[in-house]
């Protein structure tokens, strides 16, 4: 897919036509891939563009440069703000989101020192990472000879560009034997991750995921879920998984921003369970998509209008304490809190 050139670019605090929003190839970033970036979804919903857990995105992307001592130069509500707009010019119903902060050009040293910090936010219309068809047929995955990084070597809950390289061995590899996507094991040998994406598995009506301690970023996809499963009475426990955790699952999926909810159906050609998308995964999937859809009140909080209203009511703060105003007729958030 091509990007479509006739969009806008929110870059370093301005809109700015999509050719013109270019860095110098000295840039620091390019050459070390010293950057952070979020990935979040904008989702159509009956009361408009909406977006999917902006606050944990930014609170992540704050996080992420935080530990690569990088100081981001704008507020979260100034960064919210920014989105909105974004997605408002673009005319985008829905759309993926890329905010990105990264060392511009100073100097090539690999201290950063003097590069100056720069920050933007792109969007374009994007379908499921892995295809929208294997979100009912599932994928088929391997296991990679590429280990996850350890969190000593580098810190696996940032989610900074150049830990990526790591991600796309990987899955380079995978697709070079034909496989739709890789997982990655972690230096003790158990599930870390796939290259974008968290695990889940279930057996027996229990549903597991792994944690920070297994090598994974902490997926905001993967929290989500976890809260949806708990609503739907399944016990959710959160350990190390084993590769025989897997291959002996009875359902299992990936989660991700990008690849939302997805069956796995396979590992290096063994099946999981009956072979099929199944019935647990099915469930928490149409709950997942209600919710960014903004069709299920219970989580309606998840997303943030991209078009304010002004109709007084909306703009009326709420009793809650937390400072959010709340749409009147749709519940669903109308400002942002940090
Ligand atoms: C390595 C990795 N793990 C997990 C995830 C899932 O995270 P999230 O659900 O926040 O998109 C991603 C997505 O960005 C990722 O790149």
């Amino acid at each position: 897919m091509a990007f479509d050139r006739s969009k806008w670019v929110w870059m370093n605090g301005e809109l700015i036509p999509w050719d013109r929003a270019t860095i110098h190839v000295s840039a620091h970033g390019l050459h070390y891939g010293s950057g952070v970036f979020e990935g979040m979804r904008c989702y159509e919903t009956p009361a408009g563009p909406a977006v999917f857990r902006m606050r944990a995105h930014f609170k992540r992307f704050f996080a992420s440069a935080r530990t690569y001592g990088m100081a981001l130069p704008y507020t979260k509500e100034q960064l919210a703000d920014a989105v909105f707009r974004l997605v408002r010019r673009n005319g985008f119903r829905s759309c993926y989101v890329r905010p990105i902060c990264y060392y511009g050009s100073d100097s090539l040293a690999v201290q950063p020192l003097k590069c100056p910090v720069e920050v933007a936010i792109f969007a374009w219309p994007w379908a499921p990472l892995l295809g929208v068809e294997k979100q009912t047929e599932g994928v088929r995955v391997t296991i990679s000879p590429w280990v996850k990084f350890h969190s000593s070597m580098m810190p696996t809950t940032a989610k900074a560009c150049g830990q990526y390289l790591n991600s796309m061995i990987a899955l380079n590899e995978a697709v070079r034997h034909g496989f739709d996507e890789a997982i990655l094991l972690d230096t003790d040998g158990n599930l870390a991750e796939g290259s974008g994406e968290n695990i889940f598995i279930v057996r027996g009506g229990t549903v597991a995921t792994n944690n920070d301690t297994d090598s994974i970023l902490m997926g905001i996809t993967r929290d989500s879920v976890i809260q949806i499963a708990q609503d739907l009475d399944y016990p959710v426990h959160i350990r190390t998984l084993r590769i025989e955790d897997l291959l002996s699952a009875d359902e299992a999926f990936f989660t991700g921003t990008a690849s939302e909810v997805t069956p796995i159906i396979e590992v290096d050609g063994r099946k999981i369970g009956t072979g099929v998308r199944g019935p647990v995964t099915e469930r928490i999937q149409k709950a997942f998509f209600n919710a960014t859809a903004g069709k299920e009140p219970k989580y309606k909080n998840w997303l943030e209008l991209v078009v304010k209203t002004s109709s007084p009511r909306r703009s009326v703060r709420s009793t809650t304490g937390t400072g959010r105003a709340r749409s009147g007729r749709t519940g669903i958030r109308n400002t942002v809190a940090d």
